[in-house]
């Protein structure tokens, strides 16, 4: 279990002198293997004119959801509320975009560049009520320090 306390690895991979999608990518892959109720790890861009978010580097299952109106499922409500989405049980949601029948748990954290909304970090967990108050913190650590790439 990784110590969601310990961001060393973070700050390395931020400081790799790789390209912007070359490190969201190695963030998704070392959260999907260090975390194990992390089955699927990726960004989505935002694109605020259009209203619309792209699907960018992830790591886990190819998803048909690469391009997501604001409003539409969890991540286009993240995209409309500009705050976290923590949802236990997706099949509680009306409102939910399914990439697998394995999918029973999902955050999303937005993340924002100079308080312009520019991405989410999106993540499904293949359990119910996968994320904690402590996830929630980590991966909003996660999404302040990412914002320097954009
Ligand atoms: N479940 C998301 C769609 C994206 S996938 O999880 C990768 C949603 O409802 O917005």
């Amino acid at each position: 279990m990784t110590n969601f306390n310990d961001t060393k690895w973070l700050v390395k991979t931020l400081r790799s002198g790789k390209p912007r999608d070359g490190i969201l990518l190695k963030i998704c892959q070392y959260l999907k293997t260090k975390i194990a109720h992390y089955d699927w790890v990726g960004f989505y861009i935002a694109d605020p004119e259009k209203q619309v978010l792209t699907l960018g580097p992830y790591y886990g299952a190819p998803t048909e959801h690469v391009r997501i109106p604001f409003g539409q499922g969890i991540c286009g409500r993240a995209a409309e509320t500009l705050e976290t989405v923590i949802v236990h049980d997706v099949a509680d949601e009306s409102n939910y975009l399914a990439c697998s029948l394995d999918v029973k748990s999902e955050i999303v954290i937005p993340v924002f560049k100079d308080g312009q909304f520019v991405a989410e970090l999106d993540i499904d967990s293949h359990q119910n009520n996968s994320f904690s108050n402590q996830d929630r913190c980590f991966l909003e650590k996660i999404g302040r320090e990412v914002a320097v790439l954009f």
